[in-house]
């Protein structure tokens, strides 16, 4: 990212280059296990990318809002008299969503002139949605002195996303762009909100992200049909304990499934989601131990769950997977984010990385016809202010 050339492209929009904007950027993430707990009351394991959105801003007289991006040829001028409405599928959704929750909470928001950058890939599952939120949310409470926390404005984000884009998602994604630190993954409790910073030690090993460039199409009403599925779970297992989410079972419970839900889809979401759970809280366990291994395997066993009990995987993400498990130095491999496309996420041995991702891209090509892309992302910092 150049900054010197980010913030030429600013004036040349804007002009008025006596006022200097000011920076800030929102990671994306990547999740290393723990698919589809989130709303479940469970756990995840995620962590900031390098990768993420930028957005150079400038407060102006007036009310009128003038977005714009360099990632495609879209503006937007809209002006603010009262809560805003869904415009439709565009992606100043996003931040009009976080501006409303602003306004909802009785701050006063100015005229503003917003250009945005992202490099991390749209629609993959690396939260491009949700660096756009927090990217906004973190600025407009520094520039009107909101005084929200870190907290409010993940939760503010993800109410952006919840009500005004309508996309039911979980707090996963919100929250590891705004609490992300360097090196380290969130190991987080989304029932209480509690978390710990689990440093990411990978000495001979590297992460790669690996982009299906499925195109993914129906992901938004699969997602709420299997948030739907867990609620009928819940429901049905009311009979055996008086629970209020799927994680307050244990994967001892796993042995009672079968009796209390008939139907077997449902039954098969519940394990999935109890099952995660517990490979999640083994994965800390061995990663605090350095056991980089059992990791990889537990990272193994949680797409085989996503496919088979989850049914949230596909053609593509499949073939990255299975076709790169064959592969030498492969440590661990799946999918990441809510499925049906998008990305996986890898642990491969240092000195295999080069030859995983030419012939995987091969494999893939040969049985999808698509081309993927490769990322090797540092971890990095959630969403703040840069100097530049
Ligand atoms: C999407 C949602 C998250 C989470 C994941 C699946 O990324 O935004 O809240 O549910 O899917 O783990």
């Amino acid at each position: 990212m150049n900054k010197k050339h980010f913030s030429d492209k600013f004036y040349e929009k804007y002009g008025n280059r006596n006022e200097k904007p000011v920076l800030f950027f929102s990671p994306g993430r990547v999740n290393l296990i723990g698919e589809h707990t989130d709303y479940n009351g469970g756990y995840v394991f995620p962590c900031a990318l390098n990768y993420g959105t930028y957005l150079l801003i400038r407060k102006t007289e007036g009310n009128k809002l003038k977005f714009s991006t360099l990632n495609f040829d879209h503006d937007e001028e809209t002006t603010i008299d009262g809560l805003f409405k869904n415009t439709g599928k565009t992606w100043i959704n996003y931040p009009l969503g976080v501006i409303n929750e602003f306004l909802k909470r009785g701050k006063k928001i100015s005229g503003l002139e917003l250009l945005y950058y992202g490099d991390v890939p749209n629609g993959a599952g690396l939260s491009s949605s949700a660096s756009i939120e927090i990217v906004t949310a973190v600025a407009l409470n520094e520039l009107f002195n909101a005084g929200f926390t870190t907290l409010e404005l993940v939760k503010m984000g993800q109410l952006a996303e919840n009500e005004f884009v309508g996309m039911n998602c979980g707090i996963m994604d919100q929250f590891a762009v705004g609490f992300g630190k360097k090196d380290h993954a969130i190991f987080l409790n989304c029932d209480t909100l509690d978390y710990e910073n689990v440093p990411v030690i990978l000495d001979d090993f590297s992460l790669i992200i690996t982009n299906t460039n499925k195109r993914r199409g129906l992901t938004g009403s699969k997602y709420n049909e299997r948030r739907a599925e867990c609620e009928k779970a819940v429901e049905l297992l009311q009979a055996y304990k008086p629970i209020r989410n799927l994680s307050e079972l244990v994967t001892g419970d796993l042995d009672v499934l079968e009796k209390y839900i008939s139907d077997p889809v449902v039954r098969r979401r519940a394990k999935h989601v109890i099952s995660e759970n517990g490979r999640v809280i083994e994965a800390v366990k061995v990663l605090k131990e350095n056991n980089i291994k059992r990791f990889g395997e537990l990272m193994n066993l949680s797409h085989d769950s996503l496919k088979d009990d989850y049914e949230v995987t596909g053609t593509e993400l499949d073939t990255l997977v299975y076709e790169g498990r064959k592969l030498p130095g492969v440590i661990g491999t799946r999918m990441t984010g809510a499925g049906f496309g998008g990305c996986t996420v890898s642990i491969v041995l240092k000195e295999e990385a080069e030859n995983f991702m030419i012939k995987l891209a091969k494999a893939y090509t040969i049985k999808t016809g698509l081309v993927p892309d490769f990322y090797q992302p540092e971890i990095g910092n959630g969403a703040g202010k840069l100097q530049y």
